[in-house]
């Protein structure tokens, strides 16, 4: 494992608990690269879509995600992301992708392939990374991480609503179903299951505003420094 001396700082959480757009803000504020690890995994899941690959061929689907080329270009606070060299950001904000790319991230040699391009691109940078093990094992040294939650309830009416913006239809009850499984199966695999780092900051959005947590955050970060 190699590590440099820029600073990680690691947003770890279940979907709909406010990561993306609090790692995007802080990202903002401190100047640092922004790292939507989620985003890569979702490619990975369109890639195995795309070429028909059962989700449970782990030989396959692994050998995929060693193969596939990922990139993020443009906006740095909103990047738009690139498989083989193709704009998929769209693509991979729907809710085939948010259950194939929980399925698939629970094979480890998917795994293995996302955590090693993952540090590659944190290599001589300041990141706010984003996902579901940053703090535990892509990043264990990063200072500070913080883990965000909220109830069911809460997260699923902010995923709704997200839905509803991007003109998806949905109701409450089947994202809430859907949001459900997918945490269990995020908390449950083997390898690098969903969890708070032992020295991550655990914060509860329930109800908390976007502004609430970010200035909670940098508080934190100051207190550090
Ligand atoms: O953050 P997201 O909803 O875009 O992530 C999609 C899926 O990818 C999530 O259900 C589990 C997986 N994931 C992961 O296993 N590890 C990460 N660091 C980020 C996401």
């Amino acid at each position: 494992m190699t590590r440099d001396t820029h600073r990680v700082i690691t947003i770890d959480g279940p979907a709909g608990a406010g990561k993306s757009t609090i790692a995007r803000l802080l990202a903002h504020r401190l100047g640092y690269l922004y790292l939507d690890t989620g985003a890569m995994y979702r490619a990975v899941a369109l890639a195995a879509k795309d070429k028909g690959l059962d989700k449970e061929d782990r030989e396959l689907v692994g050998q995929l995600a060693n193969s596939v080329s990922i990139a993020f270009v443009g906006d740095p606070d909103n990047p738009k992301i690139l498989l083989w060299g193709k704009d998929v950001t769209d693509k991979i904000r729907v809710p085939e992708i948010d259950m194939l790319s929980s399925a698939i991230s629970a094979i480890p040699e998917v795994r293995e392939a996302m955590v090693r391009l993952q540090r590659e691109m944190a290599q001589g940078r300041d990141l706010v990374a984003e996902g579901r093990d940053m703090g535990t094992v892509v990043f264990p040294w990063a200072r500070p991480k913080f883990f965000l939650t909220a109830s069911l309830d809460v997260r699923a009416e902010r995923r709704l609503k997200e839905r509803q913006e991007r003109g998806q239809k949905a109701s409450l009850v089947e994202v809430r179903q859907e949001m459900e499984k997918r945490d269990s199966q995020d908390q449950s695999r083997a390898v690098a299951p969903l969890r708070p780092a032992p020295d991550a900051v655990v914060i509860d959005t329930s109800h908390m505003s976007i502004e609430e947590v970010l200035a909670e955050i940098l508080v934190m970060i100051k207190g550090m420094d």
